[in-house]
């Protein structure tokens, strides 16, 4: 996780015990080409039964994008709860992010839409007060299957 946090732009470089913190009490999925970590994502699962996966985080280092590696990852986020809806949080300049969540909707067959700041608490969609991050909801029938290999690091 800190390898992938040190080479992508958006993300921090966080302290081990940060990252062991997450694998230990979330949804972490690391992504590897061969043996090469090259991406994860960080996933809350909200703690209701009708509450989304929140997806905090997907970050994929910059050698290996545009392989499929974070439509992979979050395809595997989806089969995690099929019967759940996905919640996300980007900026509006985002324009790689905001392209992978319409194309990864479109490829579990669902509708994303925004949705208001104050529907979900920051902490589950993983922004701080100070962040300008919006929120979407991804409405879903059913998830997808992906032909990477995954550590799967924890669960809650
Ligand atoms: C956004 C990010 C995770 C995409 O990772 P990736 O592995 O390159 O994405 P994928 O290859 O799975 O892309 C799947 C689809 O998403 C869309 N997409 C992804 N990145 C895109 C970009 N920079 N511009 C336009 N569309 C993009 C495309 O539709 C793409 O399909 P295509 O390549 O067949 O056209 C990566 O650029 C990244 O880590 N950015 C920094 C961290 C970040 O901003 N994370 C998102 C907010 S949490």
């Amino acid at each position: 996780m800190s390898w992938v946090q040190a080479e992508c732009e958006s993300t921090y470089i966080q302290s081990v015990e940060y990252n062991v913190s997450k694998i230990e009490q979330q949804f972490v999925l690391l992504a590897r080409i061969g043996e090469q970590p090259v991406g994860f994502s960080l996933v809350f699962i909200g703690p209701e039964e009708s509450d989304p996966l929140f997806i905090q985080l997907v970050a994929v280092v910059p050698a290996a994008r545009r392989r499929g590696v974070a439509l992979a990852l979050l395809s595997r986020v989806a089969e995690r709860a099929p019967e759940r809806n996905i919640a996300l949080a980007t900026l509006d300049n985002n324009v790689g992010a905001l392209a992978l969540n319409d194309h990864f909707a479109k490829s579990i067959g669902a509708s994303i839409r925004r949705v208001p700041v104050s529907m979900y608490r920051r902490s589950h969609l993983g922004f701080a007060q100070s962040e300008s991050h919006r929120p979407w909801i991804i409405e879903r029938s059913h998830g997808v299957h992906s032909s990477l290999s995954f550590d799967k690091d924890s669960h809650t």
